[in-house]
């Protein structure tokens, strides 16, 4: 069974009370629940790890590279600037798939910008919470898709 690991952020922890008018009523628990149940319908394994700091990311992306065959990441606000997060990425041989509940094209000027989605295999925004789920639908795809 081909192994996905869903990734977010700084901030992420407080979906559900962070700006609802932007980000919604979803908590992260709410969506992870969500991604458990998909997962069992695309007959993948999923685990989450989120964290509010960088080198915590970066580790849990190295050690991926031993338990994950592939990896779902919202990189909240380090999506922006963390070349080292872009770095991590790039140092493991695993597709990833960038995801963002909000439309980062239609925000703020500094949100545009994607360090993190060049060292990814496709990108997904704007969608709210269906986001992840369909970051999780197009790994699954593309996993299954693989040679192995
Ligand atoms: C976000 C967008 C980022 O710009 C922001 O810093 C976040 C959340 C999103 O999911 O829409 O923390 O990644």
């Amino acid at each position: 069974m081909k192994r996905v690991l869903v990734v977010s952020g700084p901030n992420l922890d407080m979906l559900g009370v962070r700006e609802p008018e932007v980000y919604g009523r979803t908590t992260l628990g709410d969506i992870e629940a969500e991604l458990t149940g998909l997962a069992g319908e695309l007959g993948i394994e999923v685990s989450f790890f989120q964290s509010n700091h960088e080198g915590a990311l970066i580790d849990r992306i190295h050690a991926a590279a031993g338990d994950a065959d592939g990896i779902v990441i919202n990189p909240g606000a380090f999506t922006h600037y963390s070349y080292a997060l872009r770095d991590a990425l790039s140092s493991v041989d695993l597709p990833a798939v960038e995801v963002h509940l909000s439309n980062i094209h239609a925000r703020e000027d500094f949100r545009a910008m994607s360090v993190t989605a060049a060292a990814c295999v496709g990108l997904v925004c704007g969608l709210g919470a269906d986001s992840y789920a369909l970051g999780l639908r197009a790994i699954a795809d593309r996993l299954a898709k693989e040679v192995s």
